[in-house]
């Protein structure tokens, strides 16, 4: 069964001890990366690859639309042990145009539980609807939306508890928002970078 997936497995394997002998070896024994990435499960936007990182290096938490709900459990102990434990330097929250997530919070169609799920989105088409409306083509109006579902969700993780005792303790972070092209393969910065309590209180 996969037997194609675990020749791949054997040949990655055997490539990176080629390169660095003492790859494996040195993973084993901890993980200290400096970057946490909350992004899409999308199949298209894997993480470590779009940034070239290495195994080690990017802790990665993906969910249906790249969000950070501050009720989900899963996205909440991600965070706290990237925080407390890890102490990684920056937080990116990455979502991509044309994400089929957010197009789905919005299209009126019922999906069932996934439904529950990108309600978050709504609000934030919700609360944007006037500028929303105000773009001519439903392409440019989703990527609009694409980009102030990321900025709702930096502001989202620099409200954190987590991320804002970090702070208040001089621990050095940053949350960062970004918007990933399928079509180009090219992030976009879209600035609403927060890396103080300063910061974080203006951004609300
Ligand atoms: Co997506």
């Amino acid at each position: 069964m996969l037997e194609d997936l675990k020749a791949n497995n054997r040949a990655w394997a055997k490539r990176k001890i080629a390169a660095d002998a003492g790859f494996f070896q040195r993973l084993e024994s901890q993980q200290a990366p400096k970057y946490l990435w909350i992004g899409c499960s999308d199949s298209r936007v894997p993480a470590n690859e779009i940034v070239d990182l290495d195994p080690g290096e990017l802790f990665v938490h993906r969910n249906v639309a790249n969000l950070a709900p501050p009720q989900d459990a899963n996205y909440l102990s991600v965070l706290q042990f990237a925080v407390d434990v890890l102490k990684v330097e920056h937080i990116l929250v990455v979502g991509h145009y044309g994400c089929g997530g957010v197009k789905a919070a919005v299209d009126g169609k019922r999906r069932g539980l996934v439904d529950h799920w990108l309600h978050p989105i709504r609000e934030v088409n919700h609360d944007h609807r006037q500028e929303l409306e105000s773009i001519s083509t439903g392409h440019e109006r989703h990527n609009r939306l694409c980009e102030l579902n990321v900025i709702r969700q930096v502001r989202n993780v620099a409200s954190d508890v987590f991320v804002q005792d970090a702070w208040a303790r001089g621990q050095t972070l940053s949350v960062h928002g970004w918007v990933y092209s399928l079509h180009t393969g090219l992030i976009n910065d879209l600035d609403v970078t927060v890396g103080s309590l300063d910061e974080a209180e203006r951004l609300v």
